[in-house]
């Protein structure tokens, strides 16, 4: 028997209790041992709710029993979850968790504690919801050199995406829709700003680097400028906008990013739509690999957890080595990136050099129609690197819109 305890008893916090509950027979069988749930611990009370006997307020209750050997932290936040999880590992007690902000701020560090201390630290919930990627990045793909990991990597605004892509409905809107329906947050800025998917790409690009990388030092972009008529666009070139979190490799060095992208056909992320995540990983010996699931939610989220206990159960005082060192990995400057890009001004009409101009600042670009837009110009430039990019576009005034593409 072991014994464990969850901490934060929310959405992902009260999933775990119901997934122990629901599948314990195969999870106990899966894992070797049984499995009992000893403390849940929240500010709140619950009267009524099953958990009601074993609700604790005080984490120290937790800490100090010897008999808690699991501890999966459902808090969300930086602090305390990240007091109580360094406490934890430093008293020898494995600690499993989807809380994405604590482990981009400090995943190496508390790592560092679990192998000293010969216990784990384990967090496939934190990026991908209930999409297995932590444990493949850690175990099935350790023969390859990973050379690109791109992701759709928050459901929320994927979301927002898919019904302005299928509605032609303004964010404003969507956005109205998805807080009604509970996907968004009232405060939805963390997600509509990327703020979310660059704290999962920060992880993912951890891990395949092996060193810290900050998501502070990620350029970051969000949704919130793309409107119902960039969509009108997309729709003529076949094609659709997708938040992207990504970090590729380019003569030894990774280059990271989150921004929305005009994407075609041909691109493996395109039938990843509503609420779902999908992940492409690219290794040197492997090839294309691709991750498909439901990124957020309390039952998939709780099935990463759970997924995290089970193991954690299975190594028992043995570390489960995970190479995501302190130190900073050097990720290459954002203006050295390379991409294509669409953008939208308003047409200044016959009697001004506005087409010559944009010939002069990005030579021959592409020239995209949508049906019903008018007094406007819109085009696509060929690949060119955004500190250029960014320099020429300071010439025009009146830009409604820019998009990075590709396809
Ligand atoms: N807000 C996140 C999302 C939850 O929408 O994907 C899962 O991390």
């Amino acid at each position: 028997m072991v014994k464990i305890a969850v901490l934060g008893y929310g959405t992902v916090g009260s999933g775990v209790v119901e997934v122990i509950d629901r599948n314990h027979e195969s999870i106990n069988k899966r894992a070797g041992q049984d499995i009992e749930i000893k403390y849940v611990l929240d500010l709140r009370d619950f009267p009524g709710d099953p958990v009601e006997n074993i609700l604790v307020h005080d984490f120290d209750i937790i800490l100090k029993d010897p008999e808690v050997k699991i501890i999966a932290e459902a808090m969300g936040g930086v602090e305390p979850a990240y007091t109580f999880t360094k406490s934890a590992l430093l008293a020898g007690k494995s600690v499993c968790t989807s809380n994405k902000e604590l482990v981009a701020a400090h995943g190496a560090e508390l790592l560092e504690i679990a192998k000293e201390k010969k216990v784990n630290y384990l967090f496939e919930a934190s990026v991908g919801g209930g999409i297995p990627i932590i444990r493949p990045l850690n175990s099935s793909l350790t023969a390859d050199e990973i050379t690109e990991i791109t992701g759709i990597l928050n459901g929320t605004t994927n979301y927002i995406l898919t019904e302005m892509a299928e509605k032609g409905s303004a964010f404003d809107d969507v956005l109205k829709v998805a807080q009604d329906k509970g996907y968004a947050e009232r405060n939805p800025e963390a997600d509509v700003e990327g703020y979310d998917a660059c704290r999962k790409i920060a992880i993912l690009t951890s891990l395949v680097t092996g060193a810290q990388v900050d998501y502070q030092d990620i350029h970051t972009e969000g949704i919130t400028k793309i409107s119902d008529i960039d969509f009108k666009y997309a729709k003529e070139l076949k094609a659709s906008i997708k938040l992207l979190g990504m970090s590729k490799k380019v003569d030894g060095v990774f280059y990271s990013m989150v921004a929305p992208y005009m994407i075609g056909q041909n691109h493996p992320l395109i039938g990843v739509n509503g609420v779902f995540n999908g992940i492409f990983v690219h290794g040197n010996v492997l090839d294309d690999v691709m991750f498909y699931g439901r990124g957020a939610g309390k039952l998939p989220t709780a099935s990463a957890v759970v997924s995290d206990i089970v193991d954690a159960v299975k190594h028992l005082n043995v570390n489960i080595m995970t190479i995501w060192e302190r130190r900073k990995s050097s990720l290459g400057s954002f203006e050295e990136c390379t991409n294509k890009f669409f953008v939208r001004m308003k047409d200044k009409g016959l009697d001004d050099d506005q087409m010559v101009t944009i010939k002069e600042a990005f030579g021959d670009v592409l020239y995209v129609k949508a049906p019903g837009v008018k007094d406007e110009l819109a085009f696509i430039t060929n690949p060119i690197k955004e500190e250029e990019f960014a320099e020429h576009l300071k010439k025009f005034d009146d830009v409604y819109s820019v998009i990075r593409v590709d396809f």
